[in-house]
């Protein structure tokens, strides 16, 4: 099975240009199953009802979350009947939404599980025991994959170490900054540090870049908004053996519009 993954979705910009590529892409490499995280989706912070209907009409299957999962207060009225929206499944007992979903694809089950580092992140439960928790109570599903939305590198090399062989895929999200080491882990599972992010290039992390950069200058409390001009477009294409849940291949799918 061929699984496309969209890093973080910044803004309307995101939204729009995920569901311009995403048109042209989907034709091409004929995914059985697309996710993306959309934490940063609404205005960028959180994810509102409108946005999230506009990635599913765009072809996003799954969308999973992270650190801004509240943003948008709305996500309340929700998060806990859409089954299609996956947060940090280390998030404390009792936390609205879930952490895992089970969709089933070409008659396989898929688990995808969102779980977040804890570095420079609020201090979470264990990330690491969150997924064994959970793969415990599945083991009849062997097509597992995993969005370690995390700020630092070593602990999505952690998370991809740790289960290398044990799940298809480890995908770190959050950064917004893709990085060039997607590759197989030894046992078959598709790893990133960084998927990267579909937003406005031009600003810093998708937000605008006078704003960011003032707050940096004077540390003074400024408010962001979502930064426009030229987008990015980053995702992976990875492919799963059928049987066996083991990744075959995975590739950056990326795409960067001209600086404005
Ligand atoms: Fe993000
Ligand atoms: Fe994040």
């Amino acid at each position: 099975m061929k699984v496309i993954f969209l890093g973080d979705i910044v803004g309307e910009p995101g939204c729009r240009f995920a569901a311009e590529t995403l048109s042209e892409i989907l034709p091409l490499h004929q995914p059985d199953l697309v996710i993306a995280n959309g934490e940063n989706a609404t205005k960028g912070r959180g994810l509102s009802q409108k946005t999230v209907e506009s990635l599913y009409d765009a072809g996003v299957e799954i969308v999973t979350m992270g650190n801004h999962t509240w943003d948008q207060r709305e996500i309340l009225r929700f998060i806990d009947s859409d089954e299609r929206i996956v947060r940090p499944a280390n998030y404390p007992v009792d936390t609205p939404g879930r952490g895992y979903t089970i969709c089933k694809v070409n008659q396989r089950k898929v688990l995808i599980i969102n779980v977040m580092g804890r570095t420079f992140l609020s201090q979470l439960d264990c990330p690491f025991n969150a997924v064994e928790r959970i793969l415990a109570e599945h083991s009849d599903i062997c097509h597992v994959i995993i969005d370690m939305h995390a700020e630092v590198t070593s602990e999505k090399l952690g998370m991809g170490w740790a289960f290398a062989g044990k799940v298809s895929a480890v995908l770190g999200t959050h950064t917004h900054v893709p990085t060039a080491d997607a590759t197989i882990l030894p046992g078959g599972t598709a790893y990133i540090t960084d998927v990267g992010m579909v937003g406005p290039r031009d600003g810093i992390l998708g937000m605008n870049r006078t704003q960011v950069i003032q707050r940096m200058r004077t540390q003074m409390p400024t408010r962001f908004e979502v930064a426009d001009g030229a987008n990015q477009f980053c995702a992976v294409l990875f492919e799963l053996d059928d049987e066996t849940g083991r990744a075959k291949h995975i590739e950056s799918l990326n795409r960067f519009e001209p600086h404005q």
